[in-house]
């Protein structure tokens, strides 16, 4: 009989590439999404699979639609992919991050040890929680120091996850993964706001890019890599926390530069701080300016991971590097803007 998958957060980009992978495999998968006036499935949409997924209106700050979720479907997995996952709203919005981020994970997980403990349980834990970590690459071991409200709430439900594998013995697996993009990001993320950004001063939309930091230094995967690790954990023999990255980091000026070749444009750097500006030395066009707008109050500057115990236990590994995925999105935002779409 095939088994139910149930992934909170189904409408945001990693819920959407989680659904197709399970569908694939033969999972009957229940997507639960909060109620919104607009239809939020583009996503799903892009990947073909808006009727395959079985909806499930479900909201991480309601105990009682989450007790009825699980009562209902009865899933024999469960991926809690459901956050405020912007850091930089964290920082306007703490309570609110944490009362969804962190509290809406406890919800689930009481929600599950009464009803359902059985169930194998994923947490969708983040390297935002090393912080500017003591050491690099950051590994399962490494310890914690989060630097923004997401990342503390983040590490309050990855603690609520190992918590309830300790005390009662549930299959409470935390997922401990570093940055991963894809044509499906959403636009207030940085590789994101690149990619449409030089799209739009390309097809003449805008005359330039603005930015904050270009110093930070994230490992950056692809999306759709890093939900077959998700899966592979919740086959694994035991729960256990694991790191999924590439082991590479890469600077946000260089990601500009990768993506900026795909629009033809040659990014050259002057400046320093806030009077920094990329110029693409092909027109001497100004295409990068920087506005503090986009700075944070305390920021991560540089996040590595070390995949070893994933590669050595789950047999994962990426198959994407931050350069093919680059021109990916910067291929797939070329094409959007160009035609129009806004979707997503
Ligand atoms: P995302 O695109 O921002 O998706 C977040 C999802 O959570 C959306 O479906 C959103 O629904 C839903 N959600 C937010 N508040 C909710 C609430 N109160 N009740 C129910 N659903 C709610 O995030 P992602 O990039 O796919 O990431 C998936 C998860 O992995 C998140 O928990 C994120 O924090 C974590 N993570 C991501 C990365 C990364 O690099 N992408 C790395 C480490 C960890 P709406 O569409 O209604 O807003
Ligand atoms: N968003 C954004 N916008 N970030 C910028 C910008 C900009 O204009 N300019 C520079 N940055 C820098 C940020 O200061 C940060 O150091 C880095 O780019 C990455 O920012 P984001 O893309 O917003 O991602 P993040 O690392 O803060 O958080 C993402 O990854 C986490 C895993 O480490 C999110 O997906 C989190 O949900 C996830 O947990």
């Amino acid at each position: 009989m095939s088994k139910t998958a149930l992934i909170t957060g189904i409408s945001g980009q990693d819920g959407a590439y989680l659904a197709k992978l399970l569908l694939s495999k033969g999972y009957r998968v229940i997507g639960a999404m909060r109620r919104s006036a607009s239809l939020a499935l583009a996503r799903l949409e892009y990947l073909g699979i808006a009727r395959d997924v079985e909806p499930f209106h479900c909201e991480l700050l309601e105990l009682t639609n989450i007790t009825r979720m699980i009562e209902r479907t009865k899933p024999d997995e469960i991926y809690n992919l459901a956050a405020q996952s912007f850091v930089s709203a964290s920082f306007d919005q703490p309570i609110f991050t944490v009362e969804v981020t962190g509290l809406g994970a406890v919800r689930l997980l009481e929600a599950i040890r009464l009803i359902n403990p059985g169930a194998r349980f994923y947490q969708a834990s983040t390297s935002e929680m090393f912080g500017n970590a003591s050491r690099s690459p950051q590994d399962e071991n490494t310890p914690f120091r989060p630097r923004s409200p997401y990342g503390i709430a983040k590490l309050m439900a990855h603690n609520f996850a190992v918590n309830y594998r300790e005390a009662y013995r549930m299959f409470c697996t935390s997922g401990i993964l570093f940055n991963h993009e894809s044509p499906l990001r959403g636009r207030e993320f940085v590789t994101r706001r690149i990619t449409v950004g030089l799209a739009e001063v390309k097809h003449g939309h805008r005359g330039h890019l603005t930015l904050g930091n270009l110093d930070a230094r994230r490992d950056w995967g692809f999306a759709d890599d890093y939900v077959e690790g998700m899966w592979r954990m919740l086959q694994h023999a035991e729960a256990s926390d694991f790191v999924l990255a590439t082991g590479a980091a890469t600077s946000v000026r260089r990601f500009v530069e990768i993506a900026a070749r795909q629009f033809d444009f040659d990014i050259a750097w002057s400046g320093s701080g806030t009077d920094t500006i990329g110029t693409d030395t092909k027109s001497g066009r100004v295409v990068v300016r920087i506005d503090p707008e986009h700075y944070r109050p305390a920021e991560v500057h540089d996040l590595v991971g070390s995949p070893a115990k994933a590669a050595a236990q789950l047999g994962w590994r990426h198959k994407t590097s931050v350069d093919e995925l680059a021109v990916m999105m910067a291929l797939e935002d070329d094409r959007r803007v160009r035609d129009g779409i806004t979707a997503y």
